[in-house]
């Protein structure tokens, strides 16, 4: 999704707005432009395509701006091309801007400004907020009182950024429902849509709220709200490391996040296990836990991987607490009216914290005055600070398109959840210590999986022609088999398909031939022979069967084609060691198409549009 860099100081604006565009790539854009003014006269340049075509473009020594800003767009409005691209100027070109969002009442500005003589040229939603800064300023208001004017009359969603040449010291900042963090430096300041753009310049950081806007120079700034009330801003330092958001050895990100997955697991719990009292303390919800345990329904909220990991939260509420569970799709229950108790418990789950259509389902939840949890990554997202209370993941950065240790963390802490509530209702002690010993176990046990990734990389050569997969499994690993199918259809464009097992018999048995491969998720569970059954089904219709199973499982060779082996575990946290291979099942068949996995085609990291 689109990016924002900016900056202002005494340092050359150019390399970075560059590297800072560089740091947002992963978030996926189709073009890019940085707006300069040198010796104070604006200069844009843009591009459809990469930074690195953008960075030829402007040139390492072509230009002095001691300010500047860069933006990464990802196409909403208009087609990826070099117009559409951001910075959007005003007609006489001395006001330019980047904006991250959506107007949604663009059509009728545009109109209006059409009336009043101004010419468009863009097919962007973004223009429109050019032209309309511009009549304001055309009545001799000074800039920071124009951008305000405008924004009282724009609808929708921004993270913006303004310079304007005739007030050539200061970049305008605003924020509604799209991230944007100012940063701060000796005698220079930077803004971004994300931190990771900014780390290598500063670790002081000042989140802008929605409905704030900020009047940035080098030596300082000023925050109001749009009606032109003052505001107070809090600085805080970010504790992330460049190190963190860097490959560090790996050829992806993807893989490097696939690999830390012990590390980020273990991250996810550390501190939060007491083994003596078999529970788990999420200081987060701690004085949430009673309204958790005894609420009389829950629903997890979230979209794509995060939604996959509700289900899973699904059957670990129902198994250890007895509450009755749903898990929705956030874009369908923002707009579904949804039916919500004071007693029940929402839980929005999201590695971002940005997903606009997670944030709405939020807001709505609220506004009906249901508890909201949130389950977040990115620390200080706009989903962890709108949310009642919450835990944090800990997975660190995750910076590959397709979510992977997110994912992991994601279960880990959903499990916590689970056990710290289940012990302040029905749980044992023995029985709170027996998934305390276990938890500690996983992430050796995910390390394990790891190890044979070279045989899963066979698997992946054997199978990377292929155009179509099915991914079966039952109770846990039902959510596992849709996550597996997504995965490769996110990063290898492979048609993949995920069902509960014995769904298959109700249609998608259809499918099977000899050119069918079929990943079983088939652990040795209650439903274990059930899944064998279904596996001996396709077998009987020449499927080609990967069967992921247990460590013990000595007969699972005389059914399965390829068997990947996995170490035994308690069935709530099986989920998180079954989709390890699945994660390198995918990745390795889309390398060996080569295709770029960190940055697959048409995905965004952050997805905040509807
Ligand atoms: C899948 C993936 C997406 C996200 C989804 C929600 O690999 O990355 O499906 O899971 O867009 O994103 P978050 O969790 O940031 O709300």
């Amino acid at each position: 999704m689109c990016g924002i860099v900016g900056y202002i100081g005494s340092k050359n604006a150019v390399p970075i707005l560059i590297e800072g565009l560089k740091r947002l790539e992963y978030r996926g854009y189709d073009s890019a432009g940085v707006g300069l003014l040198v010796d104070q006269k604006p200069i844009v340049i843009k591009n459809k395509g990469k930074v690195s075509e953008l960075e030829k473009r402007v040139g390492t020594n072509v230009y002095t701006a001691p300010v500047g800003i860069g933006h990464t767009r990802w196409a909403t409005h208009g087609e990826p091309n070099e117009t559409n691209a951001h910075p959007h100027t005003n007609t006489t070109g001395d006001l330019f801007l980047i904006h991250n969002g959506i107007i949604e009442n663009f059509q009728s500005l545009r109109t209006s400004l059409q009336k009043q003589g101004y010419k468009f040229v863009s097919e962007t939603d973004t223009e429109v907020i050019a032209h309309l800064i511009d009549s304001f300023l055309k009545k001799d208001i000074d800039l920071f009182k124009a951008v305000r004017l405008a924004l009282s009359e724009i609808e929708g969603t921004y993270g913006l950024a303004i310079i304007y040449s005739k007030e050539p010291d200061r970049i305008i900042a605003a924020r509604k429902g799209s991230p944007l963090v100012i940063g701060i430096g000796d005698h220079e300041h930077y803004i971004a849509s994300d931190v990771s753009a900014l780390l290598a310049y500063t670790k002081q950081v000042v989140y802008l709220e929605d409905g704030e806007v900020a009047e940035i120079r080098a030596e300082g700034f000023l925050a109001k709200t749009i009606l032109d009330e003052d505001i107070i801003k809090e600085v805080t330092e970010i504790s992330m490391t460049m190190e963190e958001i860097d490959k560090g050895g790996y050829e992806t990100f993807m893989l490097k996040e696939i690999m830390e997955q012990p590390e980020s697991i273990q991250n996810s719990l550390r501190g939060r296990l007491i083994p003596e009292e078999g529970t788990a303390k999420l200081g987060g919800i701690e004085s949430e836990l009673v309204h958790i345990a005894r609420c009389k329904r829950a629903v997890f909220t979230a979209c794509g991987t995060s939604w996959h990991a509700g289900l899973v939260g699904e059957y670990m509420f129902e198994q250890f607490l007895r509450i009755p569970t749903e898990v929705e799709y956030a874009s369908e229950f923002r707009y579904r009216n949804p039916i919500i108790q004071p007693e029940d418990t929402i839980l929005f789950i999201s590695q971002s914290g940005e997903t606009a259509d997670t944030l709405a389902a939020l807001k709505e939840a609220k506004r009906k005055g249901a508890l909201c949890l949130g389950i977040c990554n990115v620390v200080g997202s706009s989903i962890a600070r709108e949310s009642d209370s919450g835990v944090y993941i800990h997975a660190g950065p995750e910076i590959g398109v397709a979510s992977t240790k997110a994912f992991t963390a994601q279960l880990t802490v959903l499990a916590l959840i689970t056990l710290a509530a289940a012990r302040k209702r029905d749980m044992s002690l023995a029985d709170g210590k027996a998934i305390v010993e276990e938890f500690l176990k996983i992430p050796e046990k995910v390390k394990t999986i790891l190890s044979q990734r070279k045989q899963v990389e066979e698997i992946a050569e054997i199978f990377k022609d292929a155009t179509n997969f099915l991914y079966l499994g039952r109770g846990y690993n039902f959510p596992v088999a849709l996550e597996g199918a997504l995965k490769l259809k996110e990063i290898s464009y492979i048609h993949a398909e995920g069902y509960p097992a014995a769904e298959m018999k109700h249609g998608p048995i259809a499918l099977v031939d000899e050119n069918m491969p079929v990943v079983f998720i088939a652990p040795k569970d209650s439903t274990y022979d059930k899944i064998i059954s279904n596996i001996q089904e396709v077998r009987a219709r020449r499927g080609n069967i990967i069967a992921i199973a247990s460590e013990d499982d000595d007969v699972i060779e005389k059914y399965a084609n390829y068997v990947i082996r996995i170490p035994n575990t308690i069935r709530m946290l099986m989920p998180i060691l079954t989709v390890i291979p699945l994660q390198l099942l995918a990745y390795y068949i889309a390398v060996k198409k080569g295709l770029n996995v960190d940055q697959p085609r048409n995905l965004a990291k952050s997805v905040t549009v509807e």
